[in-house]
């Protein structure tokens, strides 16, 4: 049996993650295998450190990644900072919320559920009110719902959790690098990201950064494995992290000087990492949060010229996600499989109790471009018209054209 050499098509990649890596990291990837314990390789470790600090928007000592996806991400964080009977509330507003509860229910935790309608985002009187009735050690968040296309405003509620007591834990796999996160400002206690979406490398690493409570909180768990263990390793004072992959305690000794031998390194996974947080470095993040905020600007004209309208609460509405109500009698699935299967162009459907009702429309990283929001609009249109939907033919384009023009004056 033959087996033909990977050819992938070419595709246009407007879901809300995975995107179209940025070429730069791509090309970084190809670069040849260094050993982790090289000290070229963990040069290139502390680099990445820095240069995290930056996206993040923080000086945490312990901002590094973690070779897992973003929901190992937050399974590490989650694992590491809360122990086994800690209360934690979660306020969900959509798919992404509960996944923060099913991780904390698998660590032990006592949680409080606050639920809210999908397309809605939290008052921060409502945590606040939560956080008066009982006390939590962490309110867990996520900050673009990605399920839902809604972004929590965040600062208000870090200045309520430290009013009481509580760390804030945040997700912000959907919005770093594309919208405004600033992990200091906003008294984030640990935040989360991966590197699909608005970072624009392949998905296989996750962003993660803690304050100094969680470190605090960590060395108390710590306990080195066997194997490896020195007689200056000794166990801490609350119960142990229950894993060894997602293990903090021995991921900080492995980012530290000490290069502690825990796992071994996704090499080429880092330099993908490294190469797109350049990337960043090189855009500015002032202007990255631009370039989204502009693209999502002639999107959501060109929907609304079109006659399609746009789901959610619309002032919390992402800038790097859309999602549009499917016109009654239309297929949602159908429209999705015309775009890719007739144009290359790949966008999302949605899950829970949106599914069917909505398509999800990605403007992420090196995805968000204006030729294609242009060619997606466009295409959207063609594909509509075919299902008999009722549109403003020729209008999308020109608005989001219109749009494009303005910003140039
Ligand atoms: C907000 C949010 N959190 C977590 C995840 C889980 O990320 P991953 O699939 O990289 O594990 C996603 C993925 O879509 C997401 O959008």
């Amino acid at each position: 049996m033959k087996f033909k050499e990977i050819n992938p098509s070419p595709r246009t990649l407007m879901t809300p993650g995975p995107v179209e890596a940025d070429p730069r990291v791509l090309r970084a990837m190809g670069a040849h295998i260094l050993g982790q314990f090289d000290p070229e390789f963990t040069a290139l470790m502390n680099e990445t450190m820095e240069m995290e600090r930056y996206v993040f928007q923080t000086q945490n000592k312990m901002t590094y990644l973690v070779d897992t996806t973003s929901r190992g991400g937050l399974e590490t964080v989650l694992t590491g900072a809360i122990c086994p009977g800690d209360k934690v509330l979660i306020p969900a507003f959509g798919r992404f919320g509960y996944l923060l509860a099913e991780i904390l229910e698998r660590c032990g935790a006592d949680i409080t559920l606050l639920e809210r309608e999908w397309g809605t985002v939290f008052e921060p009187e409502e945590i606040e009110e939560a956080l008066k009735k009982d006390s939590y050690k962490a309110v867990a968040f996520i900050h673009g719902e990605t399920s839902t296309s809604m972004m929590q405003p965040l600062k208000e509620i870090g200045e309520i959790c430290e009013k009481y007591g509580a760390l804030l834990i945040v997700d912000a796999v959907a919005t770093l690098g594309g919208a405004e996160v600033h992990v200091d400002d906003w008294k984030l206690s640990a935040c989360i990201s991966g590197t699909q979406k608005c970072i624009s490398a392949p998905s296989g690493s996750a962003l993660i950064t803690y304050n100094e409570q969680i470190e605090e909180i960590v060395k108390k768990r710590k306990k080195v494995e066997k194997g490896i263990r020195t007689a200056d390793d000794v166990n801490g004072s609350l119960a142990g992290i229950p894993s060894n992959y997602l293990d903090l305690a021995q991921l900080e000794d492995y980012w530290s000087p000490r290069r502690l031998n825990h796992h071994t390194e996704a090499t080429s996974m880092q330099y993908a990492v490294h190469e797109a947080l350049r990337c960043i470095m090189d855009e500015t993040l002032e202007a990255r949060w631009a370039r989204h905020s502009l693209n999502d600007k002639a999107l959501c004209a060109g929907l609304n010229a079109m006659g399609l309208s746009i789901f959610g609460d619309i002032e919390h509405k992402m800038p790097v996600v859309t999602a549009i109500n499917i016109p009654e009698g239309v297929d949602g699935k159908v429209i999705r499989g015309t775009l890719l299967n007739e144009f290359g162009i790949e966008i999302a459907t949605s899950f829970g109790p949106l599914d069917g009702k909505i398509l999800r429309i990605g403007n992420m990283g090196y995805s968000s471009q204006k030729r294609n929001i242009l060619i997606l609009l466009g295409a959207l249109e063609a594909v509509m018209l075919q299902n008999h939907v009722k549109i403003a033919t020729g209008e999308g384009v020109a608005a989001a054209m219109e749009v494009y023009k303005n910003a140039e004056k």
